[in-house]
């Protein structure tokens, strides 16, 4: 079977910066380590007033068309995914295509469009989907756009407030992929969970605590349903696992379940045997108490070992560096998440042609799923073209005040007008409404 995956991508940060230790915290009157130790955070993107969802993603995949020499005529899909949708109609990616065909002499009328949404997954399932659109010879040799976008803006004063990011991915799927290709076994675990949630409403209400326990659970599920397609996973076999990262925390916890279940009966739990024990297992209990305090005790014990603390360092944390520095993007952050470790690998000049990543995606409502990834032999040039340092650098620190704003603008409640905090150039941008109520689009050159 030919190979078929992510020949490029592109990250188009939100332009403005919310430092969280240093402004959030502080006038949330809490200890900055809440945030840098404990969610995993240092800042958050904010979209400025002339940013949304269609800007993000057409910035993102603009830069990728320019980048990779592409015309109109080279696309025949463009899917969005996104959870920040402001038109229960019309998709987000005609607007893409809108923005597109202004600084395109062709068009995107051949190209099949859509919007995906499952929460934070509907970016997987995008990817899914083009994959599957070329493994069935639908694309006529011409390539899918696939797109995740969103402000993952919450209510002011909820908990979700400190995870909060903007930002957009652009993902070019192809035959004989440049960066990875996509395994066709794919493992899920979904469940009608009642976690977070937006019915008609722009912010979410999250119920936080049980959030976390269903990504786990979820994940825990697709890593198991992966298993049984593609057989057991070991420690060693993959060289990144890049996991959704709502907040760095988050991946944390899941990374440890993770490890746990995957050295069961192996030399590596009998090796660690001597040190902190075998892993309990519930026949040896009288009840499911005492075996989930025995298990705390476990994972506690784990978790301070050197042989996890160095597979955490090398298969996860270089996964987490681009997300602690904007936040939650949603539908992007497992793909942000992705470039974060093999950005890792290029500037530490590791060779990873051939190496495997583990992928695991997660929506809320609520549904994960795990699959593998090879990577290809243009991936150096691939993840070297990437200018996210650049846009990170350069986006406007905002003060308290700003952010409250800044807020107020995104809010669709609220009818606020505030002057833009950076001055766009060569993008698009975000150019007030049209007649029926549409959203209008410009390029700045
Ligand atoms: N120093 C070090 N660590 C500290 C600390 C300090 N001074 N103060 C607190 N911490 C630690 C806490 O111990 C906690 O870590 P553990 O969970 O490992 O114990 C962590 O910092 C966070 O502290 P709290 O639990 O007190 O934080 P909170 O209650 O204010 O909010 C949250 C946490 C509920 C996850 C909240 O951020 C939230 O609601 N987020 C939105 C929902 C979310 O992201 N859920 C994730 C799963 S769902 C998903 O993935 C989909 C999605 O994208 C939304």
């Amino acid at each position: 079977m030919t190979a078929v995956g992510i020949d490029a991508v592109e990250i188009w940060t939100g332009n403005l910066k919310l430092d969280l230790p240093g402004t959030f915290a502080a006038e949330k009157g809490e200890d900055p380590e809440k945030y840098t130790k404990g969610l995993g955070l240092n800042a958050s993107s904010f979209p400025d007033s002339y940013e949304d969802i269609v800007t993000m993603g057409a910035n993102a995949a603009h830069r990728l068309m320019e980048r990779k020499g592409l015309e109109p005529d080279d696309i025949g899909r463009i899917d969005v995914a996104t959870e920040s949708a402001f038109d229960n109609s019309k998709p987000v990616s005609t607007y893409v295509a809108g923005c597109l065909e202004q600084v395109y002499d062709g068009d995107f009328h051949h190209a099949n469009k859509g919007e995906r949404k499952f929460a934070c997954i509907a970016g997987t399932q995008s990817l899914d989907d083009a994959c599957n659109w070329i493994r069935a010879g639908r694309n006529r040799g011409r390539s899918a756009l696939v797109i995740a976008t969103d402000t993952a803006l919450y209510a002011r004063g909820d908990a979700g407030e400190a995870t909060q990011g903007a930002g957009a991915v652009a993902m070019l799927i192809s035959e004989d992929p440049s960066l990875v290709e996509l395994s066709t076994e794919q493992g899920y675990g979904s469940a009608d969970e009642t976690d977070f949630l937006k019915p008609n409403q722009q912010f979410p209400s999250v119920d936080g605590k049980r959030s976390v326990q269903v990504y786990l659970a979820r994940m825990r599920e697709a890593l198991e349903d992966f298993e049984s397609v593609a057989g057991e996973v070991h420690e060693d076999d993959f060289v990144y696992a890049p996991f959704h990262t709502p907040f760095p925390g988050m991946v944390r916890k899941a990374a440890l379940l993770a490890f746990r279940h995957v050295i069961r009966d192996t030399p590596t739990e009998d090796e660690l045997a001597e040190e902190i024990g075998r892993q309990p297992r519930p026949e040896a209990f009288d009840s499911d108490e005492e075996y989930r305090d025995a298990l705390r005790e476990y994972m506690d014990a784990l978790k301070d070992t050197d042989r996890y603390a160095e597979w955490y360092d090398a298969t996860i944390d270089p996964t987490l560096t681009i997300s602690r520095n904007v936040g939650n993007w949603y539908t992007g952050s497992v793909h942000v998440a992705r470039a974060s470790a093999l950005k890792h690998a290029l500037e530490a000049g590791r060779d990873l042609t051939g190496e495997k990543l583990l992928v695991g995606s997660y929506g809320s409502g609520a549904q994960a799923e795990i699959h593998a990834e090879t990577i290809q032999d243009g991936w150096e040039a691939e993840i070297e073209a990437l200018n996210v340092d650049e846009q990170l650098d350069n986006r406007y620190e905002m003060t308290w005040e700003d952010y409250e704003e800044i807020h107020d603008v995104h809010n669709h409640e609220m009818d606020v007008d505030v002057e833009e905090f950076t001055t766009p150039s060569e993008e698009f941008v975000f150019d007030g409404w049209g007649r029926m109520g549409e959203r209008k689009y410009r390029y700045v050159e």
